[in-house]
C-alpha cells in the first residue's frame, strides 16, 4: 500500500496514519514530525523550518521535497503512508516524479473531510506527548492520567502552532496551496473522499474502504 493522507490541519492525518502503519506494518512520513524532531535536535533543518512552522507557513518547497524524496529512496519504503505531503502542486509534481523513478507508484490518495469549525476545535484543544509525540485530545482523546501520556508516561504539552491565530492562518494555507490537490488527484483517478468527522474508529474504517 501506497498512500497519501489528504488533509486540512486538524484532519486527522496523524491519528489515522499511526493506526494504519502500525496495523499494516508499513512507514508512517509525516514531514510537519520530521521537521519537529530537527527542531528538538536543534539540527539545521530544524533551524530553517522553526520560523515557517510558528508562523503557520510552509516550508519551501525545495527542503521538503528533498527530505522526502530521500525517506521515500530508503529500503523501508517500498510501502508507506504519507501525511502532510504533498501540500503544493509542485511538491505533488515532484512526488509522482521520484515515485515513478523508483518504480513506486501511489496506490491511493485519501482525502479526509472535516469542516472549518471541527477542524478549530480540534486543534485549539490538542495536546502531544513531550516524549513520544503521541496525540491526545481535551474532549476527544483524554489520557488516563491527566497531563500524562498513556504510552511513555512522559508530559502533554500545546503545539506552539495550536494557538488559534496560527491555526486560523494555517487553515487559510491549506485551503489556498493545498486543497488545489483534490483536484490534481481527481484527474489521475487516484483519489476517494472520506467523511471525517465520525469518531477515529469509524474514521479508519472508511478510510480502509470497508
Ligand atoms: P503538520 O505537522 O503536518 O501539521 P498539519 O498539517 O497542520 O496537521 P496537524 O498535524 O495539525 O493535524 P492532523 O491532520 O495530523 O490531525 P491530528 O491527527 O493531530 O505540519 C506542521 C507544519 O510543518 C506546517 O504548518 C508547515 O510549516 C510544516 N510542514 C509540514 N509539512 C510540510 C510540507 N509538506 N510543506 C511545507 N511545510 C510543511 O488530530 C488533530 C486533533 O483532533 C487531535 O487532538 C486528535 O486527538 C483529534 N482527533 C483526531 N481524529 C478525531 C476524531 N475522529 N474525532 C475527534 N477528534 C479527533
Ligand atoms: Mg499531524
Ligand atoms: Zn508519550
Amino acid at each position: 500500500m501506497r498512500l497519501v493522507l489528504l488533509g486540512a490541519p486538524g484532519a486527522g492525518k496523524g491519528t489515522q496514519a499511526a493506526r494504519l502503519a502500525e496495523e499494516l506494518g508499513i512507514p508512517h512520513v509525516a514531514t510537519g514530525d520530521i521537521f519537529r524532531a530537527a527542531l528538538k535536535e536543534g539540527t539545521p533543518l530544524g533551524l530553517q523550518a522553526k520560523a515557517y512552522m510558528e508562523r503557520g507557513e510552509l516550508v519551501p518547497d525545495q527542503v521538503v521535497v528533498a527530505i522526502v524524496r530521500e525517506r521515500l529512496a530508503g529500503a523501508d519504503a517500498d510501502e508507506f503512508i504519507l501525511d502532510g505531503f504533498p501540500r503544493t502542486l509542485p511538491q505533488a509534481e515532484a512526488l509522482d516524479a521520484t515515485l515513478s523513478q523508483l518504480g513506486r507508484p501511489l496506490d491511493e490518495v485519501v482525502a479526509i473531510q472535516v469542516s472549518r469549525r471541527a477542524l478549530v476545535e480540534r486543534l485549539t484543544a490538542r495536546r502531544v506527548c513531550a516524549g513520544c509525540g503521541a496525540t491526545y485530545h481535551l474532549l476527544y482523546a483524554r489520557p488516563a492520567e491527566e497531563g500524562r501520556c498513556d504510552r511513555c508516561g512522559q508530559t502533554l504539552v500545546q503545539r506552539s502552532d495550536d494557538t488559534l491565530e496560527t491555526v486560523e492562518r494555517r487553515l487559510d494555507v491549506y485551503e489556498k496551496d493545498t486543497l488545489p490537490l483534490i483536484d490534481y488527484y481527481r484527474k489521475r483517478g487516484l483519489l476517494r473522499e472520506v467523511p471525517g468527522e465520525g469518531t477515529v474508529e469509524e474514521v479508519t474504517t472508511s478510510i480502509r474502504g470497508q
